[in-house]
């Protein structure tokens, strides 16, 4: 995608907190760019990083950042409004309407959480892609990212390798056919 700056805060407790995540810079670079519009995700947004970078990219998108960390919630807010993403929606999960469907679902994924935690999560939000939609997700090879393609392949999603770079993978998830 293109280049952009942007002055962001963190805070303690918040991932990212000591500066940019490399996996979060490796999929702003290398995953394909987002929809010029319609809905996007960014799944464990932080705060803010992916979110409001799709947003300026793609200002007549709506991107939801959603967190579980409320902390995060509030700086993507803060964050958001400094760099005039006016169409970004900060929020914890449940601020998402139920029935909202995505054009695009972009994260890097809280893999710390644990492998079953992470496949709920997924499992929860993948199948809310449309169609013709796709995640693109960045993880650690280190941090299990060639057995997360292969639980989604198992799954039914269609996986590509996109990139692997610097110990990290870039997954395109496509939905089930
Ligand atoms: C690897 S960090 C990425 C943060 C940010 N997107 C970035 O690139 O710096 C993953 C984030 O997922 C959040 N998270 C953990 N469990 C979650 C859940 N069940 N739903 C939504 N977000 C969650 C964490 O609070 C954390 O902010």
């Amino acid at each position: 995608m293109g280049d952009l700056d942007l002055e962001l805060q963190s805070d303690r407790g918040v991932f990212g907190s000591k500066g940019i995540d490399a996996g979060t810079l490796i999929l702003l670079k290398e995953a394909p760019p987002p929809p010029a519009d319609g809905d996007i995700l960014d799944l464990g947004a932080g705060y803010g990083p992916i979110a409001i970078a799709l947003a300026r990219w793609a200002p007549k998108a709506h991107v939801w950042a959603v967190d579980v960390n409320e902390r995060a919630v509030e700086l993507a807010q803060a964050n958001a409004a400094t760099a005039g993403a006016t169409n970004v929606t900060a929020g914890s999960p449940e601020t998402v309407p139920q029935d909202l469907r995505f054009d695009a679902i972009y994260s890097n994924p809280p893999v710390r959480v644990g492998k079953a935690p992470l496949h709920r999560l997924l499992d929860e939000w993948l199948p809310r892609l449309k169609p013709d939609a796709a995640a693109y997700l960045v993880v650690q090879r280190n941090l299990g990212s060639d057995s997360l393609a292969a639980w989604l392949r198992e799954r039914g999603y269609r996986v590509t390798r996109l990139k692997s770079k610097k110990g990290y993978r870039v997954l395109e998830v496509r939905p089930r056919t």
